[in-house]
């Protein structure tokens, strides 16, 4: 595999050298780069001379003549990989890997704290509107090419000074995560599956070009910004502090092209529920005019512009009374098109297959592309499997084959997951025709569930037990975990 862009790598030994020249080898991943430094003479001379040029064709095939080791830190690793397959021909759309000579430490994270707090929100729904408050101090760093990543800092929440040039005001290049931080009764701070969202973040850069970074390091600088903040976290269910990593090319030229700057800031939310219905069942407006994703696209990165082109469709959608949209894809394979995802959310629909005994199938499109691979999805998925009467299936699914599932009482759950509104019922799809197809939802039911003492929403392979409410039973299991009212893998515990 080709990395045209890579070039001045100097390893410090063999081992290495052969380890990511194997890791560069395996088809569509990409490995990126490493320890650059603390060489020896004779590694130098080995550089000199080209050995290790032939021991690893491709990797170092442009290696500085004179053997420099490039990079300013002694000793620094800048290990990183991005764990995921780029898709097939990307890799050369990644920028030069080799030019970052520093790296993101939490060692090097500087705090100021701020002298002015804020006075704190009452703990309601109406105050905490998603997205509507901030936390008095942001985490930021910045990058160049050829100089790496500045130390980063934790710093009072302030605005930012862009060149009116910068590539983010002119090409949106920026991408971004949502996360969140939850207080148990137990007073502990918790992550929920953080390592999904810096992977993803990681995925998202690397397609705009923005630069790469230790997704550990990052997460520690992130959990240090929660520690300052760690008044601001509510310790009620349904609350907590969204975190929003965010990049941005800050790099003033207005070519399209590769990105040269960049800033990477961290800015914390106290948030209710996203949705002011709560567990309430919402609607949702059926677009099969305007497309959020398609194939080849970019519909699988959390990247500004994909939510930018949702805002227009989505007021439509307010005015047929629906809060969100469902997007549609008309793919030419079949009349109702293809159910992709609504705006914020990826979509599941609980559907009894035909025939007497028809098996209860739980559907979610799948990673094609198309679909932006959300942590709660795959919590939902993982979750749900653990329901032996229960079959989860994702595979693409046909507008008809919902309406059909409706017209013949078999459409029995529709919900949305996200890390904004967690699990969200919906109860209807308005079509352009003003046409609705309704959605059962058991108020009651649900009801029962989230009430349920804490810790009782989910025992692996159970049966899906009266009374039947699989969002209110998956929300349940859902805050199990992240209120810490059960022990989990997913749970991540910040240190105080
Ligand atoms: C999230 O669920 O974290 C999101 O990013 C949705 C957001 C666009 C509100």
């Amino acid at each position: 595999m080709m990395i045209p862009f890579v070039r001045r790598i100097v390893y410090r030994s063999r081992s290495l050298a052969k380890y990511h020249n194997e890791a560069l080898q395996q088809p569509g991943y990409l490995s990126s780069i490493f320890n650059l430094q603390g060489s020896s003479p004779a590694l130098t001379e080995q550089c000199k001379s080209g050995t290790l040029n032939e021991e690893c064709p491709g990797v170092l095939g442009d290696l500085p003549k004179n053997g420099t080791i490039c990079g300013h830190r002694m000793h620094s690793t800048i290990g990183f990989r991005v764990a995921e397959p780029l898709r097939q021909g990307m890799t050369e759309m990644v920028p030069d890997l080799a030019s970052f000579p520093s790296n993101l430490r939490y060692e090097d994270l500087v705090i100021t704290r701020s002298k002015s707090l804020q006075v704190k929100p009452r703990l309601d729904a109406s105050t905490l509107k998603f997205g509507a408050v901030y936390t008095d101090h942001m985490l930021q760093a910045s990058w160049k090419d050829g100089l790496g990543w500045s130390a980063p800092s934790i710093d009072p929440l302030g605005s930012i000074s862009l060149h009116p040039c910068a590539q983010v005001l002119h090409y949106g290049v920026e991408c971004f995560e949502g996360m969140k931080v939850y207080k148990g009764k137990d007073g502990q701070l918790r992550l929920f599956r953080p390592e999904m969202n810096m992977d993803r973040l990681a995925r998202s850069a690397a397609r705009l070009t923005l630069p790469q970074f230790d997704k550990l390091e990052l997460l520690e600088c992130i959990k240090e910004l929660v520690r300052v903040e760690r008044d601001w976290v509510p310790d009620e269910e349904g609350f907590s502090v969204y975190i929003r990593p965010t990049m941005i090319g800050t790099h003033p030229f207005l070519g399209v092209s590769p990105t040269r700057e960049a800033m990477l800031y961290v800015i914390l939310s106290p948030v209710g529920p996203y949705f002011p219905s709560g567990l309430k069942p919402i609607k949702l407006y059926v677009e099969t005019e305007n497309v959020r994703a398609f194939p080849g696209g970019v519909g699988d990165n959390k990247i500004g512009g994909n939510y930018a082109t949702t805002i227009l469709p989505q007021l439509r959608a307010s005015h047929m009374g629906c809060s969100q949209v469902l997007y549609v894809l008309q793919d030419g394979m079949s009349e109702g098109g293809l159910v992709g995802e609504s705006g914020s959310m990826n979509m599941f629909f609980l559907i009894r297959q035909e025939g007497e005994d028809g098996e209860l199938e739980l559907v979610t499109p799948p990673l094609d592309g198309l679909i932006l691979p959300g942590v709660t999805r795959d919590t939902v998925i993982k979750l749900a499997q653990g329901f032996r009467d229960i079959k989860v299936s994702e595979r693409p699914l046909h507008f008809d084959e919902v309406e059909r599932a409706s017209e013949t009482g078999r459409l029995l759950e529709v919900f949305g997951t996200g890390t904004a509104c967690m699990i969200q019922p919906v109860m209807s799809l308005t079509k352009k025709d003003h046409t609705e197809i309704k959605i059962p939802f058991n108020a009651d039911a649900a009801k029962y569930w989230l009430a349920k003492p804490p810790g009782t929403g989910f025992t692996l392979n159970s049966f899906m037990e009266e009374p039947f409410s699989l969002c209110g039973r998956l929300s349940r299991s859902l805050l199990d975990v992240q209120y810490g009212h059960v022990d989990s893998e997913w749970s991540v515990v910040i240190d105080p």
